[in-house]
């Protein structure tokens, strides 16, 4: 009887709060005409006011590496149309507010352009936003500063607040961490919010973030891009970020041939891709010792000219490689975790290069599912490999779930986990940890640069055992 009520009792306050939350969002829905805005009629998942509609105050502050982060970053932010100005302010950080007296303060100007999106698919309103873009230059390495973005005016609420940035070490042999997540993508705002801040929470000092792409799921959402800013907040304004697209990036309404709306006004990559199309999607990045490289795999699938261009490129940028380590993020994987699910064209493009140039890392995403190998394992379950290739990673840090199958290639794979990846690259050693949500470690390998040439992969043991998806809930 007393199991009886207590079932009674969680299904009545269950329900109750489903109900405050109803009565809340058609509060929102009515509040969009008070504040002027197209009144829309949306029945579920109406989207909260502020995920969505700019203001007078920058909002979607992001700051991404440039092709050259030890002298430069990238900073974007995003508010409404009757702000037409923007600048930068910077200047090195100091231990009070002592960087405001005197002239250390330097101002520079941001681009600004006016975007319009409504995705009518998802019943989203019109949302008028300016979008503001700067690049600032004449940084130097091993340095923290401060900055700010606003319209240039006497008035606070015009600009942000103050946010740090670390440019990279002056010694690029010095160890330096980034943080790698396969696809977001869904629930954003309820269920990636907490990876990214445990992330943040496990390696404050992180040096920057790798998203592999399907960052969100409908490329023209608003609300949805909204969510993505939302969850990660002045984390997206503090660590520099670099992004690959997926095909969730790709307008599903133009069968994944166009890229987002959004992608290139709210980002600020670097633009030397090979073809127009490719700005700010295909690009390599050095980071210390580190060339980092973005491949736009759903470009690629699209159409023949990409799939030259880029293939073309990538083996220019890899013959021209002076760094000691070198990373590729794309998100359609090479090696797939799951049958069904192959990338045949891509994998015959680029692991030929991949091998000839001995890439270290390929990080990928697409799958919702983790797996991490190397092509020559062959179930053989060394935990020291002598003469280690390049090691691939699929990983997922949304909620979205699918299966995986066993593979020859695959040291560790995983269902049903959130996971991201701190990768932390140390001269010779490259020491890679995946974590669960928990922050729980789930796979973990050391990759070391030997004198004689050759690379060591050594297999660590990690915390949990392999997680499957039909252990918790019924799989098809
Ligand atoms: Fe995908």
């Amino acid at each position: 009887m007393k199991n009886l009520l207590l079932v009674f009792l969680s299904v009545f306050v269950f329900t109750s709060c489903q109900e405050n939350e109803d009565k809340n969002l058609n509060k929102h829905e009515h509040n969009h005409d008070q504040h002027g805005h197209t009144h829309y009629n949306h029945h579920t998942n109406t989207p909260a006011h502020k995920l969505i509609f700019p203001s007078k105050t920058p909002d979607r502050i992001i700051i991404n590496l440039t092709e050259d982060p030890a002298h430069s970053f990238a900073v974007n932010w995003r508010t409404n149309q009757q702000i037409d100005t923007a600048y930068v302010q910077v200047a090195e950080e100091t231990h009070g507010p002592d960087f405001l007296l005197g002239d250390h303060v330097t101002c520079i100007d941001a681009k600004t352009q006016f975007i319009e999106v409504e995705n009518e698919r998802d019943k989203e309103p019109l949302v008028k936003a300016a979008y503001h873009s700067a690049i600032v230059k004449n940084l130097h390495p091993g340095k923290t500063y401060v900055y700010r973005v606003g319209d240039g005016s006497k008035k606070d609420d015009t600009w942000s607040e103050w946010f740090q940035i670390k440019t990279p070490a002056v010694d690029e042999n010095a160890p330096f961490s980034f943080i790698y997540f396969g696809d977001a993508q869904n629930d954003v705002k309820s269920m990636w919010s907490r990876v990214i801040r445990k992330s943040y929470k496990m390696l404050p000092e992180v040096d920057f973030m790798l998203h592999a792409g399907d960052l969100i799921n409908h490329s023209e959402s608003d609300r949805e891009w909204g969510e993505w800013f939302y969850a990660g907040s002045f984390i997206h304004a503090t660590v520099p970020s670099i992004m690959t697209p997926g095909n969730h990036e790709y307008d599903k309404r133009t069968n994944r041939s166009k890229l987002s709306a959004l992608w290139r006004p709210q980002f600020n990559l670097p633009e030397h891709g090979p073809l127009e199309e490719l700005k700010e999607t295909c690009y390599a990045i050095d980071y210390q010792n580190m060339k980092v490289i973005s491949i736009d795999a759903q470009s690629f699938n699209n159409n023949i000219y990409s799939r030259q261009a880029q293939t073309k490129w990538l083996d220019s940028v890899l013959a021209n490689n002076t760094k000691k380590w070198t990373t590729i993020t794309m998100h359609y994987p090479i090696f797939s975790t799951a049958k069904g699910r192959d990338n045949k064209d891509l994998r015959e493009a680029m692991k030929p290069l991949i091998d000839k140039y001995g890439v270290d890392l390929v990080l990928q995403g697409h799958d919702h599912t983790y797996a991490r190998g190397y092509a020559t394992n062959e179930g053989l379950g060394k935990t020291i490999v002598e003469d280690a290739g390049t090691v691939y990673a699929v990983s997922v840090s949304g909620p979205k779930m699918y299966e995986s199958q066993d593979q020859e290639w695959m040291v560790k794979r995983g269902e049903y986990t959130q996971l991201f990846q701190i990768i932390t690259v140390d001269n010779d050693t490259i020491n890679y940890n995946s974590y669960t949500t928990k922050g729980d470690l789930y796979d973990s390998f050391s990759l070391i640069k030997e004198s004689n040439g050759k690379k060591k992969l050594i297999n660590n043991q990690s915390e949990l055992l392999m997680r499957l998806k039909k252990d918790y809930v019924k799989v098809k």
